[in-house]
């Protein structure tokens, strides 16, 4: 089969392969701990199982579902939002449902670039930042995240003849690999660059309610003018350890939002009923749901931070996000490091440059394991270090 030109230069997901090599060594017998993927291991919230297997029942739900969601799921949503950012959606406008924020990320980069505009990504980055605009053949245009400036990119050092072409500016805080958060004046200062070089931005806000002691991160549209520029996008993946349900929101510039849902009902049919009443469900939580699966996340974290310094694998105490990002030791590449620790004791992290060359010398540690295993992991890492 002649296949097209997209797919010969697209490159296969990173964690589809990971999954594979997991699935590999483990039918051969042995004990992985996988500290690689960010996918919840802790249990969805009972009430939300209990509501998708009653909406299960009605075979009314069984039918198509809306194209663009229940209009509750909408008012329940932009009732959360006000609720947690103190920041007013205008349901039907302003939201759009998405089966999981992945996808609304590669939506949204096609509803803005063309071929030949350039794309501003910080790097290391989320995969598909790149493709998602590799594919409609805009130039992704990199802006290295250091660790000496809190891994915010410099959009000063950005070249005039650069910011002349680009058009899509993407940001996401909590940030995945390295757990950095933003703070107001640096989403006052993007929100501003926006405006000035007409760029829209998309920040990608998947690890919003994944956050430690008093510490809350910001909506990017809780800066006066941000909807006039940008979108964001939120997810019940990390959120609510609902990441198979498939349930994400893209909130902010209705024009955008408009556009997505436009380009989606063209090709797919809307979210099963019965994962939009779940959704629902999970919305109306108390706070103290999170804040109690934080807590589990924070022990999670203390382990890993304290035992990576241990290990010499500098790793900084983080206030949000579900990833530890720290050095590897000994000078390492971040490639071979991760490939001789899994040889070596079954131990997988993910390699820093799977998100970018800025990741060299880098792992992201991913807290989805019991502290049990954790600790189990660190013994391990510790022994083989030795
Ligand atoms: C930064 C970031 N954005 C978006 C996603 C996609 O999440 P989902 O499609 O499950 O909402 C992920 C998943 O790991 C992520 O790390």
């Amino acid at each position: 089969m002649q296949l097209s030109d997209l797919i010969n230069n697209l490159p296969p997901y990173h964690f589809a392969n990971a999954k594979k090599k997991i699935a590999e060594r483990k039918a051969a017998g042995v004990d992985v701990i996988s500290l690689s993927m960010g996918d919840p291991d802790l249990p969805a919230p009972r009430s939300v199982i209990d509501r998708l297997c009653m909406a299960m029942q009605e075979t009314e739900n069984h039918r198509y579902p809306e194209y663009f969601g229940m209009r509750a799921l909408h008012e329940v949503f932009a009732a959360w939002f006000q609720r947690r950012f103190d920041v007013q959606l205008t349901p039907e406008r302003d939201i759009m449902p998405l089966l999981g924020s992945k996808e609304g990320l590669a939506y949204a980069g096609a509803a803005v670039l063309n071929a030949g505009d350039i794309s501003l990504i910080p790097d290391p980055y989320y995969p598909v930042y790149v493709t998602a605009s590799t594919t409609v053949g805009a130039v992704p245009y990199l802006l290295p995240l250091r660790e000496q400036n809190g891994y915010l990119p410099d959009l000063d050092s950005i070249p005039a003849d650069v910011l002349a072409k680009a058009r899509l500016l993407w940001l996401n805080y909590p940030n995945n690999p390295t757990a950095a958060c933003a703070d107001r004046a640096f989403f006052e200062r993007a929100v501003e660059f926006a405006h000035r070089h007409n760029l829209a931005i998309i920040h990608d806000m998947a690890y919003a309610e994944v956050y430690f002691d008093e510490y809350r991160p910001m909506s990017i549209l809780q800066i006066p003018g941000a909807s006039e520029v940008a979108v964001e996008l939120h997810s019940l993946s990390k959120t609510y350890n609902m990441a198979g349900f498939r349930v994400g929101m893209l909130v902010g510039n209705p024009d955008l939002v408009g556009a997505v849902g436009r380009l989606k009902s063209n090709i797919d049919s809307g979210m099963f009923r019965p994962v939009q009443y779940a959704a629902i469900e999970a919305l109306n939580l108390p706070a103290s749901w999170l804040e109690e699966r934080n807590t589990i996340y924070r022990r999670r974290r203390d382990l890993l931070v304290e035992g990576c310094n241990a290990l010499g694998m500098q790793a900084q105490k983080t206030t949000a996000g579900l990833y530890v990002w720290a050095a590897t030791p000994r000078g390492y590449s971040a490639r071979d490091f991760t490939n001789w620790l899994f040889d070596t004791t079954g131990v997988f992290l993910t390699p820093g440059t799977n998100f970018g060359d800025a990741g060299e010398g880098y792992v992201r540690i991913s807290m989805t394991a019991p502290e049990e295993r954790i600790a189990t992991a660190l013994k391990r890492m510790k022994a083989a270090l030795q």
